[in-house]
């Protein structure tokens, strides 16, 4: 690691200081390229990099990553660690920008020497850092990237987190269950969003598919707050669905105005509506919009008790689609490790031959997870076989609600 020159000045010595005592707390063993130590019993903890948006919008969906992530890590390191020592996440915040994410992904892999990394929060910066990964041969697992052609950025990249094509078309399903008068579909997306323009592909398709009328295509910005000019249109086209791509803040205040100015059909959000912070932005106009879900607290299996549990002690709700993925996410880094250091001590491993290993290592894998059981496919896409579909119950203060399946 690059030391700044020592300087008489006190915020030099004071940042000289730091950087050595991050030194002293980062957890790879004495040699910076060499890997952790695996010793039963050794302090040295194994450096696991999460690289997930803790500021702007993205935040809004980054965190619920983060609090998953940290119950993960708590969770196998109780249960032991790997062979005994224990897992350590290093945070880095992306923001919600790909160069936030490409800066992030650059410090866990030169600073931090993590042996794999999971994140970013979304597509967008994923197909921008994941590439940094792939160059340096550095293990990324996605935890909330469902764009088509994540898994396909190259060898290192999977994901946890299933793709558009499976997941959206299932909420469009459930609407025409739940209504099935529905005829007329307006169509909203993000356009300068990598997920949402995958993922409205998926729902235009699944529109024309069931034999519906797609009325109206209506494009923004996830920076905007105002959609006066996309509502007004597609409202005088006298919709019965509206189906939204976007973020939790674009889409939630969408939501808010199609219902401000007097849309009374059913709503379906996307992968970005799944988080419990939407309540915040769309308040008690968000009650009844449908989403699709990868996760279910109520799937019943030992970790995703322990998991669910340790949320609701936490953070007092159900825990939330993200924060499962995140989970999922260190405990595939976590039970590769175990694996990995069963064969060959991985404290033995260069870290560049670590990595490369554990990448190997984790693809190969089948793990009981919050998610159901799940592995990847050979070009590291998850393999998981439940799904759902909520929809938004807002409680009476309207800051606050659950995502209650849709049976
Ligand atoms: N699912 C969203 C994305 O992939 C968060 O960007």
């Amino acid at each position: 690691m690059k030391r700044p020159a020592v300087r008489t000045s006190a915020v030099f010595l004071t940042v000289a200081f730091l950087l050595s005592a991050c030194t002293q707390t980062n957890p790879v063993g004495t040699n910076p390229t060499t890997a952790p130590s695996a010793a039963p019993g050794s302090s040295s903890a194994i450096p696991i990099g999460i690289a997930l948006a803790q500021t702007s919008n993205v935040a809004l969906l980054g965190q619920e990553g983060i609090a998953g992530a940290k119950i993960a890590e708590k969770y196998f390191n109780d249960k032991g660690g790997i062979d005994g020592t224990p897992i350590k996440l290093i945070v880095q915040d992306t923001g919600g920008e790909e160069a936030g994410a490409i800066n992030a992904f650059q410090t866990l892999i030169s600073q931090n020497k993590v042996v794999g990394i999971v994140g970013p929060t979304l597509s967008q910066q994923a197909f921008s850092a994941d590439p940094i990964a792939e160059r340096t041969k550095v293990p990324v697992i996605g935890a909330s990237n469902t764009a088509k052609g994540i898994p396909e950025i190259g060898d290192y990249v999977a994901r946890v987190s299933a793709p558009v094509s499976i997941v959206a078309p299932l909420s469009l399903k459930a609407a025409l269950k739940l209504n099935p008068n529905i005829k007329k579909v307006a169509v909203f997306y993000a356009q300068n969003d990598a997920f949402s323009k995958s993922e409205t592909e998926i729902f235009q398709q699944t529109v024309k598919d069931q034999k519906l009328d797609l009325v109206t295509v209506q494009k923004f910005q996830t920076s905007d707050t105002d959609f006066q000019s996309q509502t007004t249109n597609a409202i005088n086209l006298k919709p019965d669905l509206v189906i939204i791509s976007g973020l939790a803040a674009d889409g939630g205040n969408l939501v808010r105005q199609l219902r401000e100015l007097g849309y009374k059909g059913t709503i379906v959000g996307g992968n970005g509506f799944n988080t419990s912070n939407i309540f915040n932005v769309c308040k008690v106009l968000c009650d009844g919009v449908l989403v699709a879900q990868a996760y279910s607290p109520e799937y019943s299996s030992e970790v995703n008790t322990a998991f669910r549990t340790a949320y609701l002690n936490q953070y007092k709700k159900e825990p939330p689609q993200f924060s499962a993925q995140a989970f999922t996410a260190v405990q595939v880094y976590a039970e590769a490790l175990k694996a990995l250091n069963q064969k060959t001590k991985i404290s033995t491993m260069p870290l560049p031959q670590l990595r490369t290993e554990l990448n190997k290592q984790l693809l190969a894998g089948t793990y009981q997870t919050p998610l159901g059981e799940i592995g990847f496919t050979p070009v590291g896409d998850v393999k998981q076989k439940e799904f759902y579909v909520a929809q938004l119950k807002v409680d009476a203060d309207g800051n606050n609600g659950k995502f209650a399946l849709v049976k």
